[in-house]
C-alpha cells in the first residue's frame, strides 16, 4: 500500500511568477503508444512527467517496445517503434491510476494475435470499461471483464472495421477506436456527438496517418483506413492545459495576481477553459501562438481580476470535464457562483468528483447543491481552513489545494500524493507561485 502524505496549504495574497508545465498527459500516452507502434525511432520531449504516462510507457515496454529516458532529461523519451506488431506480454499490463492507458491501449492490443491482460488499481477497477469493451468485440476483439470492469482480458487478432456511433462522449474512446481502426480490414467510421478532444486524430497524422475528418452537428466524424503504417516522430510535448488550470483558477482568485505561462497547449478542443475564465472576468493575453505537429501552443499573460460566475452545461460540461473540479472549488469566490450541469461523467472518473467536490467545499464551511449530473455553489461564500481528504485522485487533490489559498486558516489535504498522477511538482510550484507577504 502507498504511503498517504498530507499537504499543508497556508492562505496567500496572490499568486506572482512563471510557470512551465510539464507536457500534455491527453498528448504524451498518445504520442508513446504511437511511437511503440511506429517504424524507426521516435524522440519525445517534454513528456508528462505524471504517473499515469509513466504506466503507458511501462506496458508498452512489456509489450516489447524498447525505450529510455535520454541523459539529457528524465522527461525525453527516446522510443525504438516495433511497428504494428507488438510482441506478446509476460506479465500483465499494469495501468496502475489511468483510465487513458488501459481505453487507448485496449483498442491496439486488441489488433494483436496475443491475449493481455490488463490491470489496474483500486480506483480504475471500478471504472467503466463496457464503452471500449462492446465495440472493440464487435471488431472481432474477444474481451473478458469483471462485468464491464477491470481486469480486461483480450485477445486479439484480425479485426473488421465497424461504422459506430459513440453513446458517450469521450476522446478515450474516439482514440481507441482509431487505433483499433489501424489493425482492422477497411474503413472504420467513428462518430461523436459532441466534439471532444482530438488529440488521436491529430498524433495520428503527425505519425503519418491519413483520416478524413468531418463537423457533423455539434460533433464530427472521423474515418480511418485499416493497415497504414507509421512513421517515427520527434516532438515536444506542449504543457498541459489542465495542469495549468489549476495555477489559473489560482490567479482568478486573486485581483492582484500576475502569471505568465509560456509553451501551452492551446488545441481548440481543450482550451474553453480560457474562454470561461475570460468570460468570468480574468484577464488573458495570447502572447505568442504557434502550430507544432497540428497542436496550438501558445503564452499567456494573466492578470487576475473580480470574478463574475458562469454555468457549465450542454458540450462544455464535456469540454471542461478535467477542469470543472478546480472551478468548482473557486466557485465560493465568484460574485454569481458556478452551476455544473450535464456533466454526470464526474461520476466515475479517478473519483466520485461531484461528490469529492460537495464534500470538501462543505468541510470548508460552503453551502452546495449536489446534484446526479452536477453542482449548484452560490458565488458570494467565504471559505474557512479544514482538514480535506484528496479521495485519491489527483485533481481533488490539486483543486483543493487552490481552494484553500484563499480560505481562512490552513488547510491539510490528506492524500497529496495522488497530485503526482500527473503532477508531480505541482505542490512545490504552487508554493512558489503563492506571495504571502
Ligand atoms: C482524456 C479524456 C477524458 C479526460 C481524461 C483524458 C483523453 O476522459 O477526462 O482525463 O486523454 O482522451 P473521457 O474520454 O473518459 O471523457
Amino acid at each position: 500500500m502507498k504511503t498517504q502524505s498530507e499537504a499543508v496549504i497556508r492562505p496567500a495574497r496572490s499568486i506572482r511568477g512563471s510557470v512551465q508545465l510539464p507536457g500534455d498527459k491527453s498528448i504524451s500516452h498518445r504520442y508513446a503508444m504511437l511511437a511503440g507502434i511506429a517504424e524507426g525511432p521516435s524522440r519525445l520531449e517534454n513528456y508528462s512527467t505524471g504517473a499515469d504516462c509513466a504506466s503507458t510507457l511501462g506496458c508498452m515496454r512489456s509489450l516489447g517496445v524498447r525505450w529510455q529516458r535520454s541523459a539529457e532529461g528524465q522527461n525525453v523519451i527516446e522510443v525504438q517503434g516495433r511497428g504494428l506488431s507488438l510482441a506478446a506480454p509476460s506479465m500483465a499490463l499494469d495501468c496502475g491510476n489511468s483510465g487513458s492507458t488501459m481505453r487507448m491501449l485496449s483498442g491496439i492490443v486488441s489488433g494483436q494475435k496475443f491475449t493481455s491482460l490488463m490491470i489496474g488499481d483500486e480506483s480504475l477497477s471500478r471504472r467503466p470499461m463496457e464503452r471500449v469493451i462492446k465495440p472493440l468485440s464487435a471488431m472481432g476483439a474477444e474481451i473478458e471483464s469483471q462485468q464491464g470492469k477491470p481486469p480486461l482480458r483480450i485477445t486479439g487478432g484480425s479485426l473488421k472495421a465497424i461504422d459506430y456511433k459513440m453513446p458517450v462522449a469521450s476522446a478515450q474512446v474516439k482514440s481507441c477506436l482509431l487505433f483499433a481502426g489501424l489493425f482492422a480490414d477497411g474503413e472504420t467510421r467513428i462518430e461523436e456527438s459532441v466534439r471532444t478532444r482530438d488529440h488521436g486524430e491529430v498524433a495520428l497524422r503527425s505519425f503519418g496517418v491519413q483520416l478524413n475528418r468531418k463537423t457533423i452537428g455539434a460533433g464530427s466524424e472521423v474515418r480511418i483506413r485499416g493497415g497504414q503504417r507509421l512513421h517515427g516522430l520527434e516532438a515536444r510535448v506542449p504543457g498541459d492545459l489542465s495542469s495549468a488550470a489549476f495555477f489559473l483558477c489560482a490567479a482568478a482568485l486573486f485581483p492582484g495576481s500576475q502569471l505568465v505561462v509560456p509553451n501551452l497547449l492551446m488545441n481548440p478542443t481543450r482550451a474553453r477553459l480560457l474562454d470561461i475564465l475570460m468570460q468570468m472576468g480574468l484577464h488573458i493575453a495570447v502572447t505568442q501562438l504557434d502550430e507544432v505537429h497540428g497542436e496550438l501552443v501558445g503564452s499567456l499573460q494573466v492578470e487576475g481580476a473580480k470574478l463574475k460566475g458562469s454555468t457549465i452545461a450542454g458540450a462544455d460540461s464535456a469540454a471542461l470535464i478535467d477542469e470543472i473540479p478546480v472551478l468548482a472549488a473557486i466557485a465560493p469566490f465568484t460574485e454569481q457562483g458556478i452551476e455544473v450541469r450535464d456533466a454526470k461523467e464526474l461520476r466515475v472518473k479517478e473519483s466520485d468528483r461531484i461528490a469529492a467536490v460537495a464534500t470538501n467545499l462543505r468541510k470548508m464551511g460552503a453551502e452546495v447543491e449536489e446534484r446526479e449530473d452536477g453542482l449548484k455553489i452560490a458565488g458570494g461564500q467565504s471559505l474557512r481552513g479544514a482538514e480535506l481528504d484528496s479521495f485519491g485522485d489527483h485533481r481533488i487533490a490539486m483543486a483543493f489545494a487552490v481552494a484553500a489559498l484563499r480560505a481562512d486558516g490552513e488547510t491539510q489535504i490528506q492524500g497529496a500524493e495522488s497530485a503526482a498522477i500527473s503532477y508531480p511538482a505541482f505542490f512545490d510550484t504552487l508554493e512558489e507561485l503563492a506571495v504571502r507577504i
